[in-house]
């Protein structure tokens, strides 16, 4: 079959990842969606059971590192579009193994962009520049903190990072914008903020706490639970992906966020009392497990995303308040409880680890 379009999604087995492989292979049948995930400890199959075998779509296992196997898988599908998401993407675990980031997050982003340099400028030809587009998937962290309760991250604010997560993204936005500039790739960038939604890995803060009030374990809250994020659902961020992608301006940065800030405490409240009522028990029974630890090193005070630009120029509006989306990740994590026994446990490994695992999952 000739397809339309060829596109290389990378960490297609991840959380957001899945959302997007799900999204394009459904939405866009004349496109042939081509998925490269190491899967790591972060990546799961089973997130994309429902699509697996569509005709439309491909998995490579493949390191981003590995240039030699990218610039194959290149010519292999004869890739014209990318959207790249594959990264190391927990804070906590780049505070204990930075290089691991800088590898993944900066050396993995460069090979896919001089892959996509060789392949499309050098091999191709200049002429044919309009038909690609390397759009890079970024972060809010990028741009720091902000320390007081006004004020919005835009598209022009200061790179300021603070952990090694977010200098790794910081330095991968960097090498975007050089080789757009440099040598005319084609590329985007969008930043967004905190994602949550069904298949998020329970190391992060919303499914770490899910499941810890469902077994009765307690909920460790960084310092006294002060620091600030802005959330969105992440079927808001898979269809904001879509619109960039194809309608973004070559060059452009686009700011991602729902205008939705929580204080960590008050969500973690808002956790107990949606898990306490879907279970069926009484207000407030869970609260005693909040616990107040030692404070996330470097921990960002307040992150606030300004998401105007994508408004105005391509119409991106978040559609879900937070409180249904809430309700409905709740919903579906204790729904599917094997999932995250599985994931919690590393059985999810097991399932597939003779065909392609080779890290294990401590959380
Ligand atoms: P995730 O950790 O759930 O998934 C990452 C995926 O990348 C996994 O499938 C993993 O196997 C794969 N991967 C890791 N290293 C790889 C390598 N060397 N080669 C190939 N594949 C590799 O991450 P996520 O939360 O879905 O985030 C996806 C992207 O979105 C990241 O770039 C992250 O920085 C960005 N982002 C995340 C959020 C959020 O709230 N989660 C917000 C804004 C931006
Ligand atoms: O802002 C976008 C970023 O959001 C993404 O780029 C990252 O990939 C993603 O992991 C996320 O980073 P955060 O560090 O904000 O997410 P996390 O879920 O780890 O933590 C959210 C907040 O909750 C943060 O202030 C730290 C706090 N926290 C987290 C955990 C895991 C706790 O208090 N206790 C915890 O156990």
């Amino acid at each position: 079959m000739n397809y339309e379009r060829n596109i290389l999604i990378t960490g297609g087995a991840g959380f957001i990842g899945s959302h997007v492989v799900k999204l394009f292979v459904r939405k866009y049948p004349q496109y042939r969606i081509i998925n490269l995930d190491k899967l790591t400890y972060a990546g799961n199959l089973t997130n994309l059971a429902d699509i697996e075998n569509s005709q439309n779509y491909v998995f490579e296992k493949a390191d981003i590192c590995d240039h030699a196997k990218v610039c194959e898988i290149f010519e292999k599908y004869s890739i014209d579009g990318l959207i790249h998401l594959a990264a190391e993407s927990h804070v906590d675990r780049s505070i204990k193994d930075p290089l691991s980031f800088a590898q993944t997050n900066v050396i993995g982003t460069l090979s896919l962009l001089q892959a996509a340099k060789e392949k499309w400028l050098e091999k191709e030809g200049k002429e044919r520049k309009g038909e690609y587009m390397f759009y890079h998937i970024s972060t809010d962290e990028v741009y720091g903190s902000l320390s007081t309760s006004s004020g919005y991250f835009t598209e022009d604010t200061k790179y300021d990072p603070h952990s090694p997560y977010s200098a790794s993204k910081a330095s991968s936005d960097h090498f975007v914008r050089a080789f757009h500039d440099t040598y005319g790739l084609p590329t985007i960038i969008s930043n967004c903020s905190n994602n949550y939604g069904p298949y998020q890995f329970p190391e992060k803060l919303i499914p770490l706490f899910i499941n810890n009030i469902r077994i009765g374990k307690h909920l460790p809250v960084y310092g006294k639970g002060e620091n600030v994020r802005d959330w969105l659902f992440v079927e808001d961020h898979a269809r904001a992906i879509d619109l960039i992608f194809h309608k973004g301006k070559v060059g452009e940065t686009y700011n991602i966020g729902g205008f939705n800030e929580w204080r960590n405490i008050d969500l973690v409240k808002l956790l107990v009392r949606t898990v306490d009522r879907l279970l069926g028990k009484p207000e407030g029974h869970s609260e005693n497990l909040i616990t107040f630890g030692k404070d996330r090193a470097g921990h960002d005070l307040r992150y606030a995303i300004d998401s105007t630009k994508l408004k105005r120029e391509l119409g991106w509006t978040p559609s879900l308040r937070f409180e249904e989306g809430i309700e409905k990740t709740v919903r579906w994590y204790l729904e599917n409880q094997t999932w995250l026994d599985s994931v919690t446990s590393g059985e999810y490994e097991k399932y597939y680890q003779k065909m392609y695992k080779e890290t294990s999952a401590k959380i």
